[in-house]
């Protein structure tokens, strides 16, 4: 073949002969060359405890585990649409079974639904700091990313967010409880949030840790899909239910969103083991609401002593608090991942530290006066006087 008049690359070749990743020896498009890779939750040594990201620290349950065993015919592909998971949330949440949508993990069908809104020339709005993948998810998409800075407590700047709302937006992100903040949007504010944003753009309310918030003020997305035609509510079984291995999520909505989606998701990517656990989940919720509860308490108890001892934190909603550190981030990850705690450090901004075994909150709180103690006057994290 003749070569075609375009800038060739280079076969990147590195001394050892392997080849280098900065270098593809094929033509991609360079946003996406230029993403970084997911940045997965470090994991943790034996003796150590994984708090970077988010899991459940409790073991499975018996009989989720039993209703696993069941699921033998894994030579046969599972049900595409999943749909006894469906009408189970159908049911529970009184609407009808096309108005869920099952996808693997909640992060896929974000996906989805962003390729279904977006595309080059469009823009996507959301707050900032928020769930890491965002970014990434909205560049694969062609669109613009449009980050709105959140407020000084770790919230949704809403109006802000709404008056970025331009011609070329398609989406619009709220996360509540945010990750990594912990806070939550007030239902009172995403009503008027809502009534001052245009009603043929798609809202995602990404509500991945709403079983652990406490707060009776806080938006519940469930409760409003029918007043909000343009809204769509995405819940996990990978926090609260603990089957982040599983890779289950949904999507509530209406059924030509939820359509649209349908038609950009990898199919049959949803296994039949994790709509069986998630099921058996569903029929076993009360006890793993129980779990739900102890976690939101051992949450409390740690934001209030913490700020006993002298942090400034915003109120944690979800399964993780954030320790503003700024600057000291680093410095302080890594004290804590020499007392055997491993967290998740955006270096320059804060660290978020997942709610764990009741043992690593107690090695925290051990170390944490000192820490805060230590932090330069001004450090966001210390509590001034
Ligand atoms: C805010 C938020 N949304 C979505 C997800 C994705 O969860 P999953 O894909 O496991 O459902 C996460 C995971 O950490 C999250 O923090």
């Amino acid at each position: 073949m003749p070569s075609r008049a375009c800038p060739r690359n280079r076969l990147g070749r590195v001394t050892d002969g392997t080849l280098s990743p900065v270098d593809p020896p094929v033509r991609l498009r360079p946003e996406i060359v230029a993403l970084p890779a997911y940045r997965q939750g470090k994991p943790a040594s034996s003796s150590a405890f994984k708090l970077s990201s988010n899991e459940n620290p409790f073991a499975p349950l018996p009989a989720v585990l039993a209703a696993l065993e069941d699921e033998r015919d894994i030579n046969r592909y599972p049900d595409a649409t999943a749909l006894a998971l469906r009408e189970k949330l159908a049911a529970k949440y009184r609407v009808s079974a096309d108005e869920v949508h099952i996808g693997a993990g909640s992060v896929a069908l974000l996906a989805q639904l962003l390729l279904a809104a977006a595309g080059p020339g469009d823009e996507v709005v959301y707050s900032w700091r928020s769930f890491e993948a965002y970014p990434s998810l909205v560049t694969v998409t062609g669109a613009t990313g449009v980050q709105v800075p959140n407020r000084a407590d770790g919230g949704h700047d809403l109006p802000a967010i709404a008056a970025n709302i331009g011609d070329r937006t398609r989406a619009v992100i709220v996360c509540s409880p945010n990750n990594p903040t912990g806070s939550i949007v007030t239902a009172d504010e995403f009503e008027t949030f809502m009534a001052a944003v245009p009603d043929d753009l798609l809202v995602i309310l990404d509500e991945a840790y709403a079983e652990f918030v406490t707060d009776a003020g806080a938006v519940d997305g469930t409760l409003l899909l029918s007043r909000y035609p343009n809204l769509v509510v995405l819940r996990t079984f990978s926090k609260a239910y603990g089957l982040a291995g599983l890779r289950v999520g949904y999507a509530l909505g209406r059924v030509a969103i939820l359509d649209a989606a349908r038609a950009t998701a990898i199919p049959l990517s949803v296994t039949g083991p994790g709509a069986t656990a998630a099921i058996a989940s569903l029929d076993h919720e009360a006890e793993l609401l129980d779990r739900v509860r102890q976690i939101a308490e051992r949450r409390d108890r740690l934001w209030e002593d913490l700020v006993a001892h002298g942090w400034q934190i915003p109120r944690p909603q979800g399964n993780f608090i954030w320790l503003p550190t700024g600057p000291e981030t680093s410095d302080v990850a890594a004290r804590l991942a020499d007392a055997g705690l491993v967290v998740r450090p955006f270096p320059a901004d804060g660290i978020r530290l997942s709610i764990g075994e009741e043992e690593a909150v107690q090695k925290l709180l051990q170390m944490s006066e000192e820490i805060v103690g230590s932090l330069p006057e001004g450090n966001p994290a210390r509590r001034l006087g």
